[in-house]
């Protein structure tokens, strides 16, 4: 691939950037963040210091400079608005702010981020269509499933190309809370985690394997239902853990398992956001469901057998997506 963009510079964004220059995926990687932005009420001279800072500039030098060391020839480029961006193949959007724990210990749900979220996701999707208008868009940020609702309503692209990362995340949760569990390698557990990217979203037990084997046969039923549980709430434990925002690591690598599918068109089946047209009975939305990733991006959506529960948890899952992005298309209306 020739040219990588990542959009945001926050901790997610950083171990992307480390991650694009180490595995080697592109000939180029653009690195945006507009921060830090200068508040118009500071005086003058701190103003004119924080234009010429830049979170993005600063990771990304610091990046370069240890390019000799790991032996990585990756061109590196940055930028505060979204020039930087020209001409990429491949954009995982990463702006955002993350959930981060109130001095009291609660956090918000990713759906009280919407506000704030939709405001600069309109200005990344003015930059997409204005610098890459045919690349191939990742997002990450929350609340997820509405984020990429709003690129799609600002973007029209065609629909394989955008699409959203959260099932590769809460699959690879379950995975490792069952490889725990039954005190076996995570090599050996394939699980599938779909819906939208919150409380609802629907571990798939039926599909849960360890070695080919039914999950049920290490793994008794209530301790199968606490695990699920956790799989579902996995995303706020870290927040409550880390106090200063939310999971990065492994939602990074999540967001990779998915570019690297497209990237060498391996043809990956990940769960992911994606549009669907009456699958699973839902249609015109974008959820999480089982997908198969590779160079143009979605190349197909897998309708999977699904037990009678698991489809009606999918079906509150989707209800309850479809009501974010009514909100969604009530706030457009004035911002
Ligand atoms: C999570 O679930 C950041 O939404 C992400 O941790």
């Amino acid at each position: 691939m020739q040219k990588i963009g990542i959009i945001g510079g926050g901790a997610i964004g950083g171990v992307l950037a480390q991650e694009c220059a180490t595995r080697k995926l592109a000939r180029e990687v653009a690195f945006i963040d507009p921060a830090p932005i200068p508040n118009s009420d500071d005086p003058p001279e701190r103003q004119e210091v924080m234009q010429k800072q830049s979170i993005a500039g600063g990771k990304t030098l610091d990046i370069c400079e240890g390019l000799p060391i790991i032996g990585s020839d990756v061109k590196f480029s940055w930028s505060k608005d979204y020039s930087a961006l020209k001409g990429a193949d491949l954009v995982i959007n990463t702006a955002g702010v993350p959930r981060k724990a109130r001095p009291d210990g609660t956090f918000p749900s990713r759906e009280e981020l919407l506000a704030v979220n939709l405001k600069i996701t309109k200005m990344v999707a003015a930059g997409i269509k204005e610098q890459c208008p045919d690349a191939i868009i990742i997002s990450v940020a929350n609340p997820l499933d509405a984020i990429v609702y709003t690129l799609s309503k600002m973007l029209d692209p065609p629909k394989g190309k955008l699409m959203g990362m959260a099932g590769a995340l809460d699959s690879t949760r379950y995975r490792y809370f069952v490889a725990e569990a039954a005190n076996v390698s995570v090599e050996n557990v394939n699980a599938l985690v779909l819906g939208g990217h919150g409380p609802t979203m629907v571990p798939v037990r039926s599909s849960c394997q360890i070695a080919g084997l039914p999950v049920e046969s290490f793994i008794d039923a209530d301790q199968l239902d606490a695990i699920e549980d956790r799989t579902r709430k996995a995303g706020g434990e870290i927040v409550g853990l880390l106090g200063i925002g939310s999971a990065f690591s492994s939602t990074a690598w999540a967001a990779l398992e998915m570019a690297e599918a497209i990237i060498f068109d391996k043809r990956k089946i990940i769960a992911s956001c994606a549009f669907l047209t009456g699958q699973y009975g839902i249609d015109g939305l974008f959820v999480g469901v089982p997908t198969i990733l590779g160079k143009n991006g979605i190349e197909q959506v897998l309708e999977i057998d699904l037990t009678e529960a698991e489809q009606a948890a999918l079906k509150k899952s989707a209800d309850a997506v479809r009501g974010t992005c009514d909100e969604v298309d009530e706030m457009l209306k004035t911002l």
